[in-house]
Formats: C-alpha cells, structure tokens, sequence
C-alpha cells in the first residue's frame, strides 16, 4: 500500500478524517470482490471509490461497474497512478439516482457521525420516503450507505459491505437489522475480533456483511480473531476450523445485542455436559472401494447366479432406512423392494460361480482400485461388527439416528456408534437422547459445514462432541425412558414420544 501512504503525506488528517478516508486491506478487498463475483454480475456498483480497491481486478470492460466518489481530490490522485477502467461519478452517493440497480455492490463506506453531514434533513427525509420508515439523524453514515445499496440490489444479487461492528450491539442499529431480518436479505456476518485492528490509521471494530438478495433460512455469524483465520476462511468459505455460528431468521430479534452470536463459549449454555466419547465411540462404516462391483439387490445377486452365502447383509445407501428404528421386518421390506442391500466378500463361500466373479473383477481391475489393492485377498471385506446405533454422515438441519435392531452392517452413508462396555445398559438410553432436538443441537457444534446448508460429521467430531452425562440420571428417569423407548418400537410416528423424552433430559440439561 504504497500509493495509500503518499496520499497521506499529501492529505490533511482533517480531510482523511472528515471524509473517512481509509483503506481496505488488500486481503479483505479481495476476499469480498471474490464473494459477490460468484454471482457472475453483470453489473458493478461501489458506492465510495477512494483508492477503487474493490474494482481493480475486475474485467470493467465486460462488466458494468460504476462509482461513486465525493472527493475529486482522492480520486484524481488514484487515477494518475493506477488505471481506473470504469466510470466513477463524483458524486454524493446518499443523494444519487435510487433507481440504478446491480448485480453486485461492494463498498467502505465513510465511517463518520452523520450529524456532521450537509443537507442532513432533506437526505433523511427522502431515506425515510423511499425506505418507508423514519431514519433517526442520529443514525451514522454507514448504515445510510448499506440502506440505500440494499435497496439498489437486483433480485439474486449479492452485497459485501465492510463496517464497524457497533451497530449489532447499539439501538440504532436495531432499524437496519430489523430491516434484515423482515427481508430475510443476510447472508452472513464476519466479525473481526477486537484484538485485529484491520484498518491502518484508524482505531475502529469491524465487520463484513455479506447479503444474498435471496430468501434465506439462517444467518451465519463467522467470528475471525487472527489474521491466519481470515486467511483460511478467505481459502474456504465453509471450514470448520473457524468459529460460527448459524442463527434461524425465527429465532434472530433486532432487539437483541447480536453480538453475542461471536462468543463462541456462549453456545454452550447448558450445564451437565460430558465428552461423547466417556460413553459410546463412533466408527465409520464399512468402505467397499467399489460399490458398483461389491453391491448388490437380489434381482442382480440372481442373475449373477451367485450363492447368497457370499454375501452379508448390508445398508449401503443412507436414504434407504427412514424411521428410527430399523427392524429385521424393515430390512426385509428392503428386499422385497430389490434395494442394494448385499455386499459381496469373496471370502466367505467358494463355488465355480463365485471365482467367475472375482475373475471378472480381475478383468475389469476392480483388484487395482486403491481400496482393493490394500486388501488380501482384494475381494475380502473390512471385518466390522453391526453397530447398535446408526448416525448418517452428511444431514441437513437433522440428524438421521437409528436404532439398528436388525443388527445389519452399514457402508460408509452412517456411521456406526459404538457403546463402552460398562454403560452396555445405556444403549437405548443414548439412542433416545440422540433423537432429541437438544441432543442433536449440543452435537452439532462440532459439525463441519458444507455449502447449500449441508453438515458432515467425521467419526472424530461426534466422538469430541458433548452429551448429557447419563450418569446422573435417576434410576426413575432411566426407567421412564426406556418405557418411552418400548412405545417408540411399537409405534409408526415418533414426533410426540420424542418431545417427552426431551422434556426428561431438558431437566437435567437446564
Ligand atoms: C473508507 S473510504 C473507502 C475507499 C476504498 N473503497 C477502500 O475500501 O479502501 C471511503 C471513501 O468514500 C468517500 N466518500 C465519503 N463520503 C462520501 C459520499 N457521501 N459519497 C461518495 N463517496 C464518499 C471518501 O472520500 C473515501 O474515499
């Protein structure tokens, strides 16, 4: 940044500060015009050019980008150093066109008290009327910004707006993130913790705002407390290896301080909770290496003509068991409906049919695969115990938790969950809490987050998760549970049962 600190030299510190003229960090500019290029605009809007930052990767010739900037001094200074290949408008931003839409908005708006603003009274009058609700003059100039540019956003487009963090914690904030929620607009908030000072010359919180002009079901509150954090979360929008936190637009109100969805520690607010693993140990399933060779349904196990002795009974694919309770009738409608539920080990029954299988396995590499050539012989499959209790892999919102009665193994679509020895008489106690919504949530802090709301647990998170401690439930509870179990085994709709097993383990959770 160069160029930024000869501007200074030349520049008053009244000037820099009455216009707020401070500059995104390179990183952070290019981690936001990354973002709402994904939407592949067609049109480009920043409100608040300075130094066109945002703009200066971007193919300007193919797309339509426009700024606007006030000062002529700043941007004159720029456009002699560098190439400014759009239109900038010299221009107060917060009295331009409102009826100009883009695809994609990206902007550092100036940061100051807008009591300090010319023409204040008629700007807000006219943010009121267009907005068709009453802006305080107290309001700073930044939300003005992030308001007007919400509004000049085409349907589906995308908004990345870097600024102070105050607002989420301070009652005039509470229009704008009303304003938010009432639209369902936001996408996400990446907060910078206090210890980053992310501008250079100035001393202020912030925070980047990413709106998605779509519905949305939640938000996402990303809290960043290094700079090797940012780093990683600009590589991968979704690791887990960053503190978040998604909030459901139902659950999010703008009078409440939103700061609180940044402190992680706060997310556990329940008391009693111990390591999963002091009860039950996850495993993954059973990794084929080839399902279109290993897998069968009885109607290709027959045409194979292979003895059914080759093969052992298998869930194979995750949205093949729906209910909570996998039964030996369950796995036998299965059948009767010709899903995939046989695995084939070449191991466990010798006949001609049989070799003239693996011998076309041969013929078609199978036996090179990765998985297979690590195996001997290759045909032979992992040795894995059926698990009592199944938890699938990939969920959205849910987690799928089975109860396998049936005592079938499973492929790699769930993973298994394993009960130590001595908590053997917890087992359906364990299911049952798995079932429950606030099982599920204290288990899904430990989640990985993929796009389109898709979560994944590795064996490893469950076993790192929480759990109530079930050592402290009363021997009248762990009765009233298991009664509740019975009645789960016998009935179609599960619903009811599981909220009053809820409302046993909530007590001890509160
Ligand atoms: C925080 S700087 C951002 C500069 C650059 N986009 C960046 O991110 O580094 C804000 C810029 O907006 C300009 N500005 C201030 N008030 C404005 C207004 N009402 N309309 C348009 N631009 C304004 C300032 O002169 C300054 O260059």
């Amino acid at each position: 940044m160069k160029l930024e600190k000869q501007y200074y030299e030349i520049t008053s510190q009244e000037k820099v500060k009455k216009l707020g003229q401070y500059f995104t960090p390179l990183s952070i500019a290019h981690f936001m015009s990354s973002w709402i290029m994904e939407c592949s605009p067609k049109s480009i809007l920043d409100p608040a050019v300075g130094n066109g930052v945002f703009l200066k990767d971007i193919d300007c010739e193919n797309i339509e980008c426009l700024g606007y900037e006030i000062d002529s001094d700043i941007l004159n200074f720029f456009k002699e150093n560098k190439r400014f290949n759009y239109k900038v408008l010299i221009q107060d931003y917060l009295q331009s066109e409102w009826d100009l839409k883009f695809d994609a908005i990206i902007c550092n708006p100036p940061y100051n008290r807008f009591q300090m603003i010319d023409d204040r009274k008629q700007i807000l009058d006219n943010f009121s009327q267009k907005l068709n609700f009453k802006i305080s003059g107290y309001t700073n100039q930044y939300i003005l910004f992030l308001l007007k540019s919400i509004y000049q956003l085409n349907d589906n487009g995308r908004l990345a707006y870097i600024i102070p963090n105050e607002f989420l914690n301070s009652g005039y904030g509470n229009k704008v993130k009303k304003y938010l929620i009432d639209n369902k607009l936001l996408y996400a908030i990446i907060n910078f913790d206090s210890n980053i000072n992310v501008f250079e010359n100035a001393l202020t919180t912030a925070c980047i705002i990413l709106i998605k002009k779509e519905i949305h079901k939640d938000v996402e509150f990303i809290n960043i407390t290094s700079e090797e954090e940012f780093n990683i979360l600009s590589n991968n929008f979704f690791s887990s290896d960053i503190q978040r936190k998604r909030v459901n637009y139902n659950d999010l109100n703008y009078k409440e301080k939103w700061g609180q969805y940044f402190d992680h520690s706060e997310q556990l607010n329940y008391k009693n909770l111990v390591k999963f693993s002091k009860f039950a140990k996850a495993m993954r399933g059973i990794a084929t290496g080839d399902n279109s060779y290993f897998v069968f349904n009885e109607s290709k196990r027959r045409e194979m003509n292979l003895n059914i002795r080759s093969f052992f009974p298998c869930i194979t694919r995750a949205i093949d068991v729906t209910t909570p309770i996998l039964s030996f009738e369950t796995f036998q409608k299965l059948r009767e409906k010709d899903k995939n539920i046989y695995v084939f080990d070449g191991t466990l029954y010798k006949d001609k049919n049989n070799e003239k299988y693996i011998k076309m396995g041969e013929n078609r590499n199978v036996h090179k695969k990765y998985l297979t050539s690590h195996r001997s012989p290759w045909y032979s499959m992992e040795k894995k115990d059926p698990a009592p209790i199944l938890i699938n892999v990939f969920s959205r919102n849910r987690l799928k938790v089975i109860r396998n009665l049936a005592n079938i193994k499973n492929l790699t679509c769930y993973h298994g969950i394993f009960i130590l020895q001595n908590y053997d008489h917890l087992i359906d106690v364990l299911f049952c809490y798995l079932l429950t919504s606030v099982g599920q949530d204290i288990l899904y802090l430990n989640r990985r987050q993929y796009g389109g709301g898709l979560d994944k647990f590795e064996p490893n998170d469950i076993n790192n998760s929480m759990c109530l401690d079930f050592d402290l439930l009363t021997d009248e509870d762990i009765c009233n549970i298991r009664k509740l179990y019975d009645k789960l085994v016998l009935s179609e709709s599960s619903d009811l049962i599981i909220n009053e097993l809820e409302s046993i383990f909530i007590k001890y959770l509160l």
